[in-house]
């Protein structure tokens, strides 16, 4: 995954010690191949775990765990608390949570913690189901949370002493999606976004289905991207092998035209801005069989017409909402783009080439050209958050 708000900022680790700490090697890892910078400290108990000198390789960071580690005028918690535009506590314990929330400061990290003074401030609290749950914990947290830190929510399943329930590490992805949050401009705050993604799916027979090659990927991008500038986001999404982004409010998995067209339709009423990038299906199957067709059946397919739901979100559009189709050609970009423009009442539609395998359909990257009345926006080749990013900076300077 891609996350342009990280890059070129400087980011610190705060590592105490939970038995998750190997995940945190991974956060750390996965930060390292971004264009940021990276430093990490660690807390002694922490060291009993793992060596700091994983971390340092992993990162290839400095990492600190003394407070006393006094160079010239340099102080470490003071120093790094100042030189962070992000802290994550990852993972962290039900120990360092109580020192944090209240204000204890005996060691680097707890030190840092309270001289950090901006508001981008993470923590990933990881434990047993029984010390989550306990009672002082969950009040620390919410002083935590009155104190201006975001608390990534732990994760039901197994932990590490053989119990189920909730206190596992979130996905490095997850954290890293709000990590974004935190450093990111909020100009679609308080606005209703409505996207489609990925393909739909018509049923054959029970096992047997038509489909298309979209991925989702250009879709799940426009909703990161819009949740992370602050927008109430819902993602309607047929089928795909991706994870909802973690901003996202709503999330509706779809399956069929008929499925994505009551969804959009309903959520449509209430929404400010509405996106079609989903590759809906034209046609369904006229004659579906209820039993599965053998191979001796004599098989012949009757389609028919599928619900045009742009055209139909177009038709009902309300005043001063914005309405954006995509659309997906082979040929004839910009005569094709501009009648489905017209045709379908939009106000902006995004073409993009999908016989091209480096762009379009599954790529992680994208190249589009963006039309609206009388004007002609080409976005060069680039990952699809980046386009994303680049289409809703469009959005807002024309409409909001
Ligand atoms: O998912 P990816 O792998 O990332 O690929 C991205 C994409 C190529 C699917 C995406 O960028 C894209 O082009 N989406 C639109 C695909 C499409 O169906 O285009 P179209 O030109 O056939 O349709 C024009 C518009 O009408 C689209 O906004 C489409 O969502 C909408 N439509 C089409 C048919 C239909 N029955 N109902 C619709 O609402």
């Amino acid at each position: 995954m891609k996350y342009p708000y990280l890059e070129n900022k400087n980011i610190l680790i705060g590592v105490s010690s939970g038995i998750a700490i190997y995940k945190a090697v991974d956060l750390v890892s996965k930060l390292r191949k971004m264009n940021l910078n990276l430093k990490v400290i660690m807390t002694k108990n922490a060291k009993n775990w793992v060596s700091d000198q994983i971390f340092s390789a992993v990162g290839n960071c400095d990492v600190y765990y003394s407070s006393f580690d006094v160079k010239g005028g340099w102080i470490p918690h003071t120093e790094l608390s100042n030189w962070a535009d992000l802290f994550i506590v990852a993972p962290a314990t039900a120990n360092i949570i109580a020192k944090i929330s209240c204000g204890i400061s005996n060691d680097l990290l707890t030190s840092t913690a309270i001289a950090f003074a901006k508001e981008s401030k993470l923590i990933v609290p990881t434990m047993n189901v029984r010390m989550y749950e306990n009672k002082a914990l969950q009040r620390n947290l919410k002083i935590l949370e009155a104190d201006g830190w975001t608390i990534i929510e732990p994760e039901v399943g197994h932990l590490a002493d053989g119990e189920i329930g909730k206190g596992r590490y979130p996905d490095n992805d997850r954290i890293l999606e709000y990590a974004e949050y935190l450093l990111c401009k909020k100009d679609f705050l308080n606005k209703k976004v409505l996207i489609s993604a990925g393909p739909t799916v018509e049923k054959i027979d029970p096992v047997r289905y038509i489909t298309n090659r979209s991925s989702g990927k250009m879709g799940y991008e426009l909703a990161r991207e819009f949740a992370c500038r602050g927008a109430d986001v819902t993602l309607v999404s047929g089928p795909t092998n991706l994870t909802a982004p973690s901003l996202v409010k709503n999330f509706i998995p779809v399956e069929s035209a008929i499925d994505m067209e009551k969804v959009m339709v309903t959520y449509s009423e209430n929404s400010d801005i509405i996106i079609m990038s989903a590759a809906v299906g034209d046609f369904r199957i006229k004659n579906f069989s209820a039993q599965k067709l053998k191979k001796d059946d004599v098989l012949v397919l009757e389609l028919e017409k599928n619900p045009d739901i742009l055209k139909e979100l177009g038709e009902k559009k309300r005043e001063n909402q914005i309405l954006i189709g995509f659309a997906a050609e082979t040929q004839n970009h910009e005569e094709y783009a501009k009648k489905k423009l017209k045709e379908k009442k939009l106000d902006m539609i995004i073409v993009n080439d999908v016989s091209r395998k480096d762009i379009g359909f599954e790529s992680d990257e994208n190249e589009v050209i963006v039309y609206s009345y009388g004007e002609e926006y080409r976005l060069e080749k680039n990952h699809k958050r980046i386009i994303a990013a680049l289409i809703i900076d469009y959005v807002y300077n024309k409409f909001c």
